[in-house]
């Protein structure tokens, strides 16, 4: 007998409902064919129910969600809602309480997708942003002094900690220990490359890059070390992607590049990631955000919610399942959708998720 897994589903507002609802076809799919059980429950967090009943979350959310195996999110952002309620008090909670401190972010081109990079193609768009989840500017720490006054203070503060910048980087040494392009047979090394500005945030990237390099030598003498800074990282993603194999960042500049690095791939229609606690529950989501025009239109591109719902499945330990399904969307991309972007894929949101589902 297959094991059996307790899901939260939390489809959000705008099209994260119909996109999660093809990530869930496929998933029971999977779920046939390789011998498991999904036990889905769903929760109408959103934008919606805090408009009608003036609450972001339920108080026990957090413990709601640890009864759960893993969470499948869609998407967070409501048009009528101010913009940060919403992000903070649903997304950035969850990512919080459940103490969710590694967001693991692969940048992977699938044949057949443009790529707006010119001249490059799958061999070349094929790594993974390991971005701290836990820190930084999210933390809060800061203020408003002052306010409305010429003189008004406003400070947002980068604040990291020894233990959880080493609790970041352990984890990234070890999944390019077991991920990285020599163990998958594409390169010679396993290379972590820290991504960092140490030539201006001398306090906060100091730690990092002695907390780096002291656990590489000590820990991990077989993975070769780089680093980049942040800026000039975002020119080689551009110029040179292929000189990347795993990047370790702290939560801010973590954000801002795996947009770019999102469309390097294809854009926000394909690319998912996923939020994990090595101990505890893990919550995987597309990248993109609500596109609350596109709602209930049948349009909008349910790849990267079905490649959330694979990382979900890798992270179970259904790997079988997860590169069932990762084939079947590299299919699907290479011979099907002729584009990416909602409304240009050529099929509905609902027969790319059959299109996928089929495959698997
Ligand atoms: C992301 C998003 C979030 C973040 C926002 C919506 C709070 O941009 O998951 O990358 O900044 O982490
Ligand atoms: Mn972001």
């Amino acid at each position: 007998m297959g094991k059996t897994y307790k899901i939260a589903v939390l489809g959000g507002d705008g099209t994260g409902p119909e996109v999660t609802r093809e990530a869930v076809k496929v998933l029971e799919v999977a779920a046939r064919k390789f011998g498991f059980t999904l036990q889905l429950n769903a929760y109408d967090w959103g934008g919606d129910r805090y408009l009608k009943t003036g609450e972001v979350l339920p108080a026990n959310a957090a413990e709601e969600m640890l009864r759960h195996d893993a969470i499948l999110l869609g998407a967070i952002g409501h048009p009528e809602v101010k913009p940060g309620i919403l992000e903070k008090g649903i997304l950035l909670a969850l990512r919080f309480a459940l103490d969710q401190y590694i967001n693991l972010r692969p940048v992977r081109l699938y044949p057949g997708v443009e790529c707006p990079l010119k001249g490059k193609g799958p061999k070349d768009i094929d790594y993974v942003v390991v971005r701290e989840n836990s820190g930084d500017v999210y933390t809060g720490a800061g203020g408003i002094m002052m306010k409305g006054s010429p003189h008004e203070v406003a400070m947002q503060n980068m604040v990291y900690t020894r233990a959880q910048v080493d609790r970041c980087l352990r984890w990234a040494f070890n999944y390019t220990r077991k991920y990285g392009k020599k163990a998958r047979g594409v390169g010679a090394h396993n290379t972590l490359a820290l991504v960092g500005k140490t030539n201006v945030l001398t306090f906060v990237f100091d730690l990092w890059e002695r907390a780096f390099h002291e656990m590489g030598a000590r820990e991990f003498p077989d993975i070769k070390r780089d680093y980049y800074h942040v800026d000039a990282t975002c020119m080689w993603m551009v110029k040179s992607p292929e000189w990347f194999d795993v990047l370790v960042t702290a939560n801010l500049f973590g954000d801002i590049i795996t947009d770019l690095a999102a469309i390097t791939q294809g854009g926000l229609g394909i690319a998912a990631g996923g939020n994990i606690n090595p101990e505890g529950v893990s919550m995987f989501e597309p990248m993109g955000g609500s596109a609350p025009k596109y709602t209930g239109k049948n349009v909008i591109n349910p790849l990267a919610a079905i490649c959330a719902g694979m990382m979900m499945l890798e992270h179970l330990g259904e790997q079988q399942a997860a590169q069932a399904i990762n084939a079947a969307v590299s299919d699907v991309c290479a011979t099907k959708v002729k584009s990416l972007a909602a409304g240009k894929m050529g099929y509905g949101t609902q027969e790319v998720g059959d299109l996928v589902a089929e495959r698997v």
